[in-house]
């Protein structure tokens, strides 16, 4: 039972990746066909991030009254309405509308899936299941540039295809209940321990399940007794959390990685890759490199630790941008070459640490009271910055060339070394209970958990 919830969220961290990745091949035959300048480039571009941004402030408003399942199944419907709008667009606006509206739903399914898992998921294999879910980021982007190549020429193609994981999405999430923790927050204990039941798969009558569940009523009564405010999220005592979740997301976005996953084959064009299908065959190669580097990374997760990791990552991609843009700058005939590796560079080194760890650590860093909203306001960072990444990409490479841009995001790369080796903390092996009486302590966060490298 958990698999088939874990498999369901994967349909939405993959059409999260999908919708980021799809337009990467779109947009050739789309400047084609529409004759788009830089900033209306940007702004369709642009429009999923930044209805992910509504999406995320909606879903967080709306996910006590209404329920995670329920917002699921919206955000389902708005991917499905959003790709044949997108199909079946008769201009640049309308595209653009059609983004939006596909971006709510990437905001709401990216924050209420995880949600979904981690409600109903056993706690020893809750940081597994967040892991996967952004190994479906990257398989969702591969299968974006997959089907960019197989319909090169028909961007309406590539968008519809989007509607078909979005109505299995909600196939699989009408059979499903609510998580047995929303419910019993609403006070339907009848059914909530049913669905606990359910997801255990064992009777209710099991010792184990109505030890849970009596856990689980207790949460929910705190729950509704404390509501927590933003405040709460600057007080000393979680200020370093907060510092680090939105820290950790505004250094992945600002690294620049979207401006690779939305425009690779416009990199490459720049680049000197001529051919539309080189370009997309190259953009497909990132993205395999993309989710084999995930796998890789999930498996030193807990040998390396997350600080070393983070380290790793930060050095590689700086190195990887900085010889793009020295490459640019000096006009190297190499450049095709030094491009297509230092992407796939780029991309490892990104996907080892700099796309899980943040993901991974804002569920681990905040106290229990605050969680929720620590973990809301780190997304908004994420999808705030991403919009931001996105939409100014066209316009800074037509201002000042690739060479400017990479340069820029691999400044960004050492500035992520320096805040990883002054700030972050090691929460490997460490239990969140730990973590949060370390905060409750007041020494500094950057002190926790000396983490000594298990041998491989
Ligand atoms: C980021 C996305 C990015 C993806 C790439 C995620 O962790 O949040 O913005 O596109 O990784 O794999």
């Amino acid at each position: 039972m958990m698999y088939l919830i874990a498999a369901i969220a994967g349909i939405a961290g993959a059409l999260f990746g999908f919708d980021e990745g799809v337009i990467a091949g779109a947009l050739a035959p789309l400047r084609r066909d529409l004759g788009i300048d830089p900033v209306a480039e940007g702004m369709m571009t642009a429009a999923v991030p930044f209805g992910a941004f509504l999406g995320a402030i909606v879903g967080g408003r709306l996910a006590l009254a209404l329920g995670r399942r329920r917002l699921l199944l919206a955000a389902a419907v708005l991917f499905v309405v959003g790709a044949l709008l997108s199909a079946f667009a008769f201009g640049l606006w309308t595209l653009t509308f059609a983004r939006l509206i596909i971006g709510l739903g990437v905001g709401v399914a990216a924050m209420m899936a995880p949600l979904y898992i981690s409600e109903c998921a056993p706690a020893a294999q809750r940081g597994m299941l967040v892991s996967i879910y952004q190994l479906a980021i990257t398989l969702g982007i591969l299968g974006a540039y997959v089907v960019g190549y197989a319909f090169h020429e028909s961007w309406r193609w590539m968008f519809a295809v989007g509607a078909v994981p979005a109505i299995a999405l909600f196939v699989g999430i009408f059979g499903l209940s609510d998580t047995p923790r929303w419910l019993a927050v609403r006070g339907r204990e009848a059914e909530a321990r049913a669905a606990l039941a359910r997801v255990r798969e064992k009777s209710e009558s099991d010792p184990a399940v109505k030890a849970e569940f009596a856990e689980i009523l207790t949460g929910a009564t705190q729950d509704e007794n404390r509501k927590a405010r933003l405040s709460d999220l600057l007080t000393p005592r979680v200020r370093p959390a907060l510092i680090v979740a939105m820290g950790l997301f505004l250094l992945q976005q600002l690294s620049g990685i979207n401006a690779v996953i939305y425009y690779a084959p416009t990199v490459f064009e720049l680049s000197g890759f001529s051919s539309t299908t080189t370009q997309i065959l190259a953009t497909a190669g990132i993205g395999v490199v993309n989710v084999l580097m995930t796998l890789v990374g999930m498996a030193l997760i807990d040998r390396l630790g997350r600080r070393l990791l983070l380290l790793i990552g930060f050095a590689g991609t700086a190195v990887a941008l900085s010889v793009i843009a020295i490459g640019a700058a000096t006009g190297s005939e190499m450049m095709g070459k030094l491009a297509l590796g230092g992407l796939v560079l780029y991309i490892a080194s990104f996907a080892i640490a700099i796309g899980p760890l943040p993901w991974v650590m804002m569920s681990e860093v905040f106290p229990l009271d605050v969680r929720a909203l620590g973990m809301s306001i780190a997304s908004l960072v994420n999808w705030g910055f991403n919009f931001l990444v996105v939409f100014s990409f066209p316009v800074l490479v037509a201002e000042f060339g690739l060479a400017g841009v990479f340069g820029l995001y691999a400044v960004v790369c050492v500035v992520g070394l320096a805040f990883t080796q002054w700030l972050v903390p090691e929460t490997s092996g460490v239990s969140l209970e730990e973590i949060e009486r370390h905060l409750d302590s007041g020494r500094p966060l950057r002190d926790l958990g000396r983490f000594t490298p298990r041998a491989a």
